[in-house]
């Protein structure tokens, strides 16, 4: 049903394009679809890779990760991923693979390590290759000194071949940011910021331990769009304890006098009993899933008003942005337009994909840098992929990304006995659909309009790993 709005006046936004000032007023969930989600609501894998992370395992090493890089094409096209797991302080809700620290002496140590790991990797990496996108993620990347950016970013171009038009994201705490930082990280060639806001309604932000006003997030993205840097990513999180439909709607207002061009809406994923800072969380301020549903939705209708494209999942952009326009996959950062023959990940925790599987480094700094110390390489465990893991994964991508699945594109990929799997569990999810999520195509299935907010279970019955007790590891899928 779509929300009732009033229609609205033209305003200009913090670039000076237009915005239309409509705000929705009701957006109430309706009966039957209130019950479909509380029936339906389960703990499942967010899919930024297949087979999940939890299944990695210590069978894949240091010395299959080498023969692996080894085994890259010359000309390889690479993208890589940098992980900096701090923070000035821990956001109660937060479950990325981080921590606070005060003192900038680990930071700096933690730098002496990944540097040392980007020359032993780039060592292993065919000699011509090219880098085509660049992400630091964390953690809080802007928590080092404009000097050590500058450092990280040389030691980066001074080991890889770097793309002079190469995509290059930087994951920011605007509440740590300074002209200073923004020069340097300018001057690396980041062109593109992702910034936290997660809800800007102060209620909410003391029941997360996160404190950040508008004023701060609007001079750090005004900081870099001053020097050049004009691509501008917002996270938002829906489902966090005192969050109503009136707080998000106050506060997408003020995200969209920001003017991003890409707004990620992720759902709270409450899992205390792994991540230990979430215990500080109160369980009973939580929404419930069907008010999570009314408040996913509410976001989407008036970003969608707008005038930006939902994406996927979770992710929503301009429409002129590269992501609504390039062709969409899905990989540990979620959404982008990445295409790169490997993902490389420097850093505690990093994941990589290598054509012939996945490597995850050691997730403790200090076991990390030991690791690098002692060898180079940090691997500590991965997955090496079959047929059918490839099979399987392209399915669960396409259904992540374009809500549907041509069996034709699987089988002129995969063929043989992968493409049958895929085929029977298509075929599986087609018979026994009794909520109406999929529909039959000429070549395969499609998600239906009703089955969109659902696409993780469709994608979890072709995940041949999906553990049935994985509660405590997965978020709500809706
Ligand atoms: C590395 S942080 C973003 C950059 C920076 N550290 C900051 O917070 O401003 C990555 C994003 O993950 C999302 N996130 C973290 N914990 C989450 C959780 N438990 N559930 C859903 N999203 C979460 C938040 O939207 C957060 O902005
Ligand atoms: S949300 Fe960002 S700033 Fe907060 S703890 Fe997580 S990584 Fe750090």
């Amino acid at each position: 049903m779509p929300p009732a709005v009033r229609r609205g006046k033209v305003r200009s936004d913090a670039t000076g394009r237009s915005l239309p000032v409509n705000k929705p007023v009701s957006l109430a969930v309706p009966d039957a679809d209130a019950a479909l989600v509380a029936r339906r609501a389960a703990a499942l894998p967010r899919y930024t890779s297949y087979p999940t992370a939890n299944h990695f395992g210590a069978g894949v090493g240091a010395a299959d990760y080498r023969r692996w890089l080894a085994a890259l094409p010359e000309g390889a096209a690479l993208s890589l991923y940098l992980h900096i797991p701090f923070c000035d302080t821990l956001c109660w809700y937060c479950a990325c693979s981080t921590r606070a620290t005060r003192r900038y002496e680990p930071v700096a140590r933690y730098l002496d390590a990944l540097e040392a790991e980007i020359a032993a990797v780039s060592a292993l990496a065919p000699a011509r290759h090219r880098v085509t996108h660049i992400h630091w993620g964390g953690g809080s990347p802007d928590i080092l000194t404009p000097a050590d950016i500058a450092r990280l970013a040389a030691a980066l171009r001074a080991r890889f071949a770097v793309e002079e038009d190469a995509e290059f994201a930087v994951e920011v705490d605007p509440r740590l940011m300074t002209a200073g930082k923004a020069d340097a990280l300018a001057a690396a060639g980041v062109t593109r910021i992702s910034v936290g806001v997660q809800d800007f309604d102060p209620a909410v932000q003391q029941a997360i331990g996160r404190l950040q006003g508008v004023e701060v997030t609007r001079e750090a993205i005004g900081l870099f769009r001053a020097r050049g840097v004009r691509s501008v990513n917002v996270d938002l999180v829906y489902g966090l304890p005192r969050q109503t439909e009136a707080s998000l709607a106050a506060t997408v207002e003020q995200v969209l006098a920001l003017a991003p061009d890409r707004i990620a809406v992720f759902g709270y994923a409450h899992l205390p009993r792994r991540v230990a800072n979430q215990k500080l969380i109160d369980g009973a301020a939580l929404p419930g899933a069907v008010e999570r549903f009314a408040q996913s939705r509410l976001l989407a209708e008036r970003l969608a008003q707008a005038g930006y494209v939902a994406l996927g999942l979770d992710h929503f952009a301009r429409p002129d942005d590269a992501l609504a326009t390039g062709a969409l996959h899905r990989n540990f950062q979620g959404y982008t337009t990445d295409r790169a023959d490997a993902l490389i990940g420097l850093g505690a925790s990093a994941i990589g994909l290598m054509p012939r599987g996945y490597v995850q480094n050691a997730v403790a700094a200090a076991d990390y840098a030991a690791r690098v110390a002692g060898g180079g390489l940090a691997t500590v465990r991965g997955w090496a992929l079959s047929d059918d893991d490839r099979a399987r994964g392209f399915a669960i991508e396409r259904l992540m990304c374009d809500f549907a699945l041509s069996l034709d594109a699987v089988a002129a990929r995969f063929g043989g006995a992968a493409a049958a799997a895929v085929r029977a569990v298509a075929g599986s999810v087609l018979a026994d659909d009794e909520d109406g999520f999929v529909e039959r195509t000429a070549d395969g299935l499609r998600i239906t309009e009703r089955g969109r907010p659902f696409v993780r279970h469709v994608c979890a019955r072709f995940d041949a790993y999906l553990d049935p007790e994985g509660g405590a590891r997965h978020s709500l899928s809706v």
